[in-house]
C-alpha cells in the first residue's frame, strides 16, 4: 500500500547503481568511479564505455578491441540504412532515431549493445546529412568512434583537436544518475523486455525539451544577444516576458553543473588550436553566462540557478560544426552506452518497477 506522495519521484531511490553518482549540492559527478573532470577531456569514448562495463582502467589493447568492435557495428548499421524505410526523412532527428533504432534486431547482449551504440551514431549522422540534403557518408571502421562520427557528419577529415573535443563531449554525457531517459530504459528492462525496446523508450524520453532538448535554444539565445553588451538588457526582457533562460538551472544541481566546466574547457582548447567551425563564441557565451547568473541570483536569492550541461554543449557542438538540429541526437549517440549499462544492471539485480498511484476519480456505489 502506497503511503507517500512523490510527484516526479523527487528523491525516491529506485535502484542501486555503480555507474554514476550526481551530488547536486557539491556539484560533483562521478562516472564509474572517476570524477567527470578526470576523464572528460583525457580519455576516449571507447575508454569511458569500457569503464562503464567493468570500472577498471582499460589498457591500450582493450581500447583497440572496443574501437574495432564499434567500427564493425557502424558498418553493420550503415548496411541497414536501405531497410529503414522513410525513418530518416523525419523532420526531427529524435523521431528519426526512434524509428530507425526499432529496426535493430536483438541478439546476444554484447552484440546488441555494440550494434545499438554503432547504430545511434550512424543513424544520427545519416539523418542529419539527409536533413541537409547531403549524401550519406559510409563509416570507416578503422577510426575511433568520435573521429568517425565527425567524418560521418561532415564528410571531411576531422582535426585532432576536433576529435579531442568530440571525445570530451561523448565522455562527459555518457551517464548521469537516474535521469528520465535512463529511468525509462530501466523501467522497460525491469519487465524482462529486450535491449532494443529499452533504448527506443529512452530515446522517446530524451527527446523532451525538459531533458535533452535545450542546447539548440541556447545558440538561438546567443544569436539573438549578438554582443556581450546586449546580454543584460536582453536577459531582463526575456525574464519580464515570463520566459526561462535556456542552459541555466537544474533539477539536481544547486551549483554550476560540473559538466559545464569540462565542456567549457574543451571549447577553449578547440579555440586555442584554431579548430572551431565558424565564429568562436566562447567569449560571448561566458559573458552571457555571467550576466544570467547575476540576474537569476538577484531574482531567486534562495534558489541557486547556474549554468547546466546544455549551455556549453551548445557552444562545443557548434564549434565542432554540428548543426543545432543534430545536438540532441548527438547526446543520444553518447548516452546510449549509459542506457545499455543500466539495462544490464537492472536485469542483474532489479525488480519489476511498478510504482503506485492515488485514485482521485469517481467511485461507484458498491452493489448492495
Ligand atoms: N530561467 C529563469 N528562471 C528559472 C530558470 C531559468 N532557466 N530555471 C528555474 N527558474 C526559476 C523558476 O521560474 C522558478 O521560479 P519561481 O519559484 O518564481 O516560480 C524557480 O527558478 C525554481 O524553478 P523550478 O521550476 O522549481 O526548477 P526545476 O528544478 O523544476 O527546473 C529546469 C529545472 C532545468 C527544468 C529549469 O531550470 C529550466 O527550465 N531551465 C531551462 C531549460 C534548460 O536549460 N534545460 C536543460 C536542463 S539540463
Amino acid at each position: 500500500m502506497a503511503n507517500e506522495k512523490a510527484p516526479g519521484l523527487d528523491g525516491v531511490i529506485v535502484a542501486e547503481t555503480r555507474l554514476s553518482d550526481v551530488d547536486g549540492e557539491r556539484g560533483r559527478l562521478i562516472i564509474a568511479g572517476r570524477d567527470v573532470e578526470e576523464i572528460a577531456g583525457s580519455i576516449s569514448f571507447e575508454a569511458a564505455w569500457s569503464l562503464l562495463q567493468d570500472a577498471t582502467a582499460p589498457d591500450a589493447a582493450r581500447i583497440e578491441q572496443l574501437r574495432a568492435r564499434l567500427g564493425a557495428a557502424r558498418v553493420r548499421a550503415h548496411a541497414l540504412l536501405p531497410s529503414l524505410g522513410n525513418a530518416l526523412e523525419a523532420d526531427d532527428g529524435m523521431d528519426a532515431l526512434r524509428a530507425a533504432l526499432s529496426h535493430c534486431v536483438p541478439s546476444d547482449d554484447a552484440t546488441t549493445i555494440e550494434s545499438l551504440i554503432g547504430a545511434t551514431a550512424v543513424f544520427a549522422a545519416a539523418w542529419s546529412r539527409t536533413h541537409r540534403s547531403l549524401p550519406i557518408v559510409a563509416p570507416d571502421p578503422a577510426r575511433s568512434h568520435a573521429a568517425d562520427y565527425l567524418r560521418l557528419m561532415h564528410d571531411a577529415e576531422p582535426s585532432p583537436a576536433a576529435v579531442a573535443g568530440m571525445d570530451a563531449y561523448l565522455v562527459a554525457v555518457i551517464d548521469h544518475g537516474m535521469n528520465a531517459s535512463t529511468f525509462a530504459a530501466r523501467v522497460v528492462a525491469s519487465t524482462g523486455s529486450d535491449l532494443v525496446s529499452s533504448i527506443v523508450a529512452a530515446i522517446g524520453a530524451l527527446k523532451g525539451p525538459l531533458h535533452g532538448g535545450a542546447p539548440g535554444p541556447v545558440l538561438d539565445m546567443l544569436d539573438a544577444i549578438g554582443d556581450a553588451e546586449n546580454a543584460e538588457p536582453w536577459l531582463e526582457r526575456e525574464l519580464l516576458a515570463g520566459r526561462r533562460i535556456m542552459g541555466m538551472g537544474h533539477r539536481i544541481y544547486r551549483v554550476r553543473d560540473p559538466r559545464a566546466a569540462v565542456l567549457e574547457a574543451a571549447v577553449l582548447r578547440l579555440e586555442q588550436a584554431g579548430g572551431t567551425h565558424g565564429t568562436p563564441r566562447l567569449a560571448l557565451a561566458r559573458a552571457v553566462e555571467k550576466a544570467a547568473t547575476g540576474i537569476l541570483r538577484a531574482r531567486h536569492p534562495q534558489r541557486p540557478l547556474a549554468a547546466n550541461v546544455e549551455f556549453y554543449t551548445a557552444i562545443l557542438l557548434d564549434a565542432l560544426g554540428l548543426p543545432r538540429a543534430a545536438f540532441t541526437p548527438t547526446f543520444a549517440a553518447s548516452r546510449v552506452a549509459g542506457w545499455c549499462a543500466h539495462v544490464l544492471e537492472q536485469r542483474a539485480g532489479g525488480r519489476l518497477i511498478r510504482p503506485a498511484s492515488r485514485y482521485v476519480g469517481f467511485v461507484p456505489q458498491s452493489a448492495a
